[in-house]
Parts: structure tokens; C-alpha cells; sequence
């Protein structure tokens, strides 16, 4: 999701390209912090993120642009992505809306993306339930998210464990503009809820 250009075209699919620099900031906080985590006989993505299993089931690019969170993670951990896009010129591999795709169950160690904005609550509860048990589900978000009265029942739920709150604003079009608001990387695991999340920013 982006907040700025908000009557150009690419508002139509909210199709937008999150800077790879955000990505791998968020990836190199975020991997220290799962260090030391352990699941009874699961992989540990902190310390083996080559080994997970990742799905991007709003994965984006078009001729122009590669897909963002793909790129970062086969180039830096040289791991399997697979990817979903409803786009027909996506780059993604099946070009189907997620909301209604069937995936491998208890299959993904992290389902990561960057949302459409109409549809982040309904992403986020699907690939929750999609994702392995004690997987990670990771989503680029306005800061403002948190704040709706709608989704405070969500919140009462499921909070992320982690937040990671980027300091410096993004640009998500190619005339390098940033965005009018923060953005966080929100990571949730699946089975857990906590009492607080745990913020940092970065
Ligand atoms: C904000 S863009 C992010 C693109 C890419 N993840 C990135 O970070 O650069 C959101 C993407 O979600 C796709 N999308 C929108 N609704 C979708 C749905 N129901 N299922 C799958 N993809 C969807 C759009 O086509 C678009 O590529």
C-alpha cells in the first residue's frame, strides 16, 4: 500500500514497488531478533533463512520492475519464493487474488508482502491461518494501521509480536517522491498472541 498519488492509476490495483533498502533493513534487524528463537523440531529462520520456505502472495513487478521481496530474499539468502499476484502483468508465478487461492497448508515458514491497502486485514488473517504453526507473518503497513476502530477487535486477537518501525519515509514510484506517513514492518506468529508488541525503530 502507498498513501501517496492517490488519483494516479496505479491506485486502481494499489500497485506499488517498496524500495528494496527498506527490505533489507527490516531483514537485518529483524533475523538478529529471531536468533536464539527455537520451534520443537522447525527450522529457525533467524539462523537459516536459505532453509525457509517463503511465500509472497501479493508479490507485484511488471516489465519494469522486478518483485521486490523475492529479489531481496533469493539474492541475500538465496532461498525458495514462491509468489502470488491477481495482476495478469505481475511477475508473479500464479496470477490468482489470494483471498481465494488454495496453498499448502502448515508448508510456509513466512508469508511476507507488501498488501493492498483495502485488503491488509483480510491478507493478514489468511495467511495466518496459512502459514506453517509458529510461522511468521510479515506485512509492510502504514503506522497508522493500528489506529481503527474497526480493527481493534483484530488487535484484541492477534497483535505482532514485532513491530519495526522504518524512520526514514519511503518512495514507491519511480520519480523517488516519499510517501506522506511511517510505515512498519509488522510480524505476527501464528498460535501466538502477545500482551504487547514488541516495537523498535529502525
Ligand atoms: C502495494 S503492491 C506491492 C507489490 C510488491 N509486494 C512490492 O512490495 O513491491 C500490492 C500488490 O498486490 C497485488 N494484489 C492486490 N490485490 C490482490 C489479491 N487479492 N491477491 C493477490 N494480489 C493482489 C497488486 O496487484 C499489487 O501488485
Amino acid at each position: 500500500m502507498s498513501s501517496t498519488n492517490r488519483g494516479y492509476d496505479r491506485h486502481k490495483v494499489d500497485f506499488y514497488v517498496t524500495p528494496k533498502r527498506c527490505i533489507r533493513e527490516f531483514f537485518s534487524c529483524w533475523l538478529d531478533d529471531l536468533m536464539g528463537e527455537f520451534w520443537d523440531d522447525q527450522l529457525s529462520v533467524g539462523t537459516d533463512p536459505d532453509k525457509a520456505i517463503w511465500l509472497d502472495p501479493c508479490a507485484g513487478g511488471d516489465t519494469t520492475h522486478k518483485m521486490s521481496y523475492p529479489e531481496v530474499i533469493i539474492s541475500e539468502f538465496g532461498a525458495d519464493v514462491d509468489t502470488i499476484d491477481y495482476r495478469q502483468d505481475s511477475l508473479a508465478y500464479r496470477k490468482e487474488d489470494y483471498l481465494l487461492a488454495d496453498v499448502p497448508q502448515n508448508y510456509y515458514d513466512v508469508i511476507i508482502t507488501n498488501p493492498p491497502f483495502y485488503l491488509a486485514q483480510e491478507i493478514i488473517e489468511k495467511a495466518l491461518r496459512d502459514v506453517k504453526d509458529n510461522g511468521y507473518v510479515v506485512m509492510l503497513l502504514r503506522l497508522n494501521f493500528f489506529g481503527s476502530n474497526e480493527r481493534l477487535s483484530f488487535w484484541e486477537r492477534q497483535l505482532p509480536v514485532w513491530t519495526y518501525v522504518h524512520h526514514r519515509r519511503f518512495s514507491f514510484t519511480d520519480d523517488g517522491k516519499t510517501d506522506s506517513i511511517e510505515y512498519m514492518h509488522a510480524v505476527w506468529q501464528k498460535n501466538y498472541s502477545p500482551d504487547f508488541t514488541m516495537l523498535k525503530v529502525i
